[in-house]
């Protein structure tokens, strides 16, 4: 493979002064920051020039999704996961958690509720009390390979007459599962029998990092979970733009789409013109930065596991890892703990599961290093104790 982009990961970008919400946390203080789902990769150079050339139009105006962002989307979705889909089904959005929250909208009713697997990410768990639905939260179980799975006995339990809509994530954060195309339909089954919408937020899925893993729309089955679906995708983790907010809904039936544009309508802007510029040059992208980029996640992931160990659960997509500190003297305040011995990790009570934290290892390698002689010295302290 070319080496073409191996250099730019390498490079440790000081982001200190730039108002970044990872490294701003702990902005005075020696605390390496590990969480929020950014990485501390620069955007590759082929997006960037497109937003450079956006901005010698020189007026940045209201602007109508192009057609270019239509098919440069769709040449994706064809090209990763083999799913064809018309421009009539996309609506596009400023974001994965407006679409998510803007699905939910488009099912509420009075009384109604929400099934979500967790542990999630954290705004999935905030989406209940945003639209006045009911939180019908199932625990994922961590099986005894290490792999998180979704007990489909576990949702039979919990849903109800009420129930309209289950919240799906996959490549699933903080678990890191890429889920089987057994268990997929095993939840299509699950939504068609309990006539549910299925929100999926499938925003990591080119970031597989299992050889033995492959992603599959969930709303790609079938056109029978397909008419029930509200599937979301975004470029901006794999290219490293969250802070050019695009996002795009993928809603085949009609009623539920016309739903969703009403809950909408005057309320979520539409995409800024740089961010459609940027996501039309990442959608685009047929170059070796994603396998290159693959590649430097999974040397990381592997240092990640020489050094953690089994507390690492198993990992087949995202740059998010999920440790296991429930057995440890720490297990209720895990994140505070290891802030305490200068690394930032998001603390597993916020995505609904205490002692566990989620460690972030899309950084430069010798950076990760850094972060794991923390986490040595963390785990020497704790076994002291
Ligand atoms: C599963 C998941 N969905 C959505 C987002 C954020 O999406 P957006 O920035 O497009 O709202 C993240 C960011 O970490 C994420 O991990």
């Amino acid at each position: 493979m070319s080496q073409a982009f191996a250099s730019d990961f390498d490079r440790v970008i000081d982001r200190s002064n730039t108002s970044s919400s990872k490294w701003e946390k702990y902005a005075g203080r020696d605390i390496l920051p590990f969480w929020i789902a950014d990485m501390e990769f620069p955007a590759p150079k082929f997006v960037l020039d497109a937003i450079r050339e956006r901005l010698d139009q020189e007026i940045i105006g209201y602007t109508r999704v192009p057609d270019t962002l239509n098919r440069a989307f769709q040449g994706w979705l064809q090209r990763s996961c083999n799913w064809t889909v018309p421009d009539e089904w996309l609506v596009w959005v400023p974001g994965v958690v407006p679409g998510f929250n803007l699905a939910a909208r488009a099912v509420a009713e009075p009384d109604s509720a929400v099934l979500i697997p967790t542990p999630v990410y954290y705004p999935f768990l905030t989406v209940p009390g945003n639209t006045g639905l009911e939180a019908q939260k199932v625990a994922l179980q961590p099986g005894s390979d290490g792999r998180w799975t979704m007990d489909v006995d576990a949702l039979q339990a919990s849903v109800t007459e009420r129930t309209r809509l289950l919240m799906f994530c996959n490549p699933q954060n903080p678990t890191g599962r890429v889920y089987s195309k057994a268990e997929l339909t095993a939840l299509a089954d699950f939504c068609i029998e309990h006539n549910l919408t299925l929100c999926s937020d499938e925003i990591h899925c080119s970031l597989v990092l299992d050889e033995h893993a492959r992603h599959i729309p969930v709303a790609s089955l079938s056109p029978e979970i397909a008419q029930r679906s509200i599937s979301l995708y975004a470029a901006t983790k794999t290219y490293n733009i969250p802070g050019l907010p695009c996002a795009v809904a993928v809603i085949p039936n009609a009623d539920l789409r016309a739903a969703f544009r009403t809950a909408k309508a005057d309320l979520v802007p539409d995409v800024g013109p740089l961010a459609i510029a940027a996501s039309t040059a990442a959608f685009a992208d047929e170059s070796s930065y994603l396998p290159e980029l693959k590649d430097y996640l999974r040397g990381n992931l592997k240092r990640l596991r020489e050094v953690i160990g089994p507390r690492l659960t198993h990992l087949e997509g995202t740059y998010l890892a999920w440790v296991d500190m429930r057995d440890t003297a720490v297990a209720d305040r895990p994140g505070d703990f290891f802030e305490s011995h200068g690394l930032g990790l998001s603390d597993g009570a916020a995505f609904g599961a205490p002692g566990f934290v989620r460690f972030n290892f899309a950084c430069p390698r010798a950076f990760l290093e850094q972060g794991l002689t923390r986490f040595e010295t963390a785990m020497a302290a704790l076994s002291r104790d």
